[in-house]
């Protein structure tokens, strides 16, 4: 695998060679190298999105790819809520995907409006 498509040998900037890593997400063994995001290890794997909406079940996975929007959300290594575009892949990195329902709603008007 490689992060270019000019041969190493032709390209002017002389990069390093890539260092493979293993992530897994929900189990699946996934590769990617050294210096993708787990985004990036993802997208590159052909994964397009990996959690749904909590109202109508939409996908989701990279919308603006800065830390922004946090559509990208996933558990790292039992860590909720991390946004995948912001995580620089780990070898070993453990990826769970996240489906959260709606809050349920107080079950009297006055409670929660503070
Ligand atoms: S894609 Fe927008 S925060 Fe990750």
């Amino acid at each position: 695998m490689t992060t270019s498509s000019v041969p190493r040998d032709a390209d002017a900037v002389h990069p390093a060679a890539s260092a493979p890593l293993s992530v897994t997400i929900d189990g699946t063994p996934v590769p990617g190298v050294a210096g993708q995001s787990l985004a990036g290890v993802l997208l590159a794997s052909g994964r397009l999105s990996w959690r749904v909406t909590s109202v109508g079940g939409r996908p989701r996975g990279v919308f603006c790819g800065i830390g922004v929007c946090f559509d990208c959300l996933a558990e790292v290594n039992g860590l909720r809520d991390v946004r995948l575009c912001q995580r620089q892949a780990r070898d070993g990195d453990v990826v769970v995907t996240q489906h959260d329902p709606l809050p349920e709603p107080p079950s009297h008007p006055d409670e929660g409006a503070r």
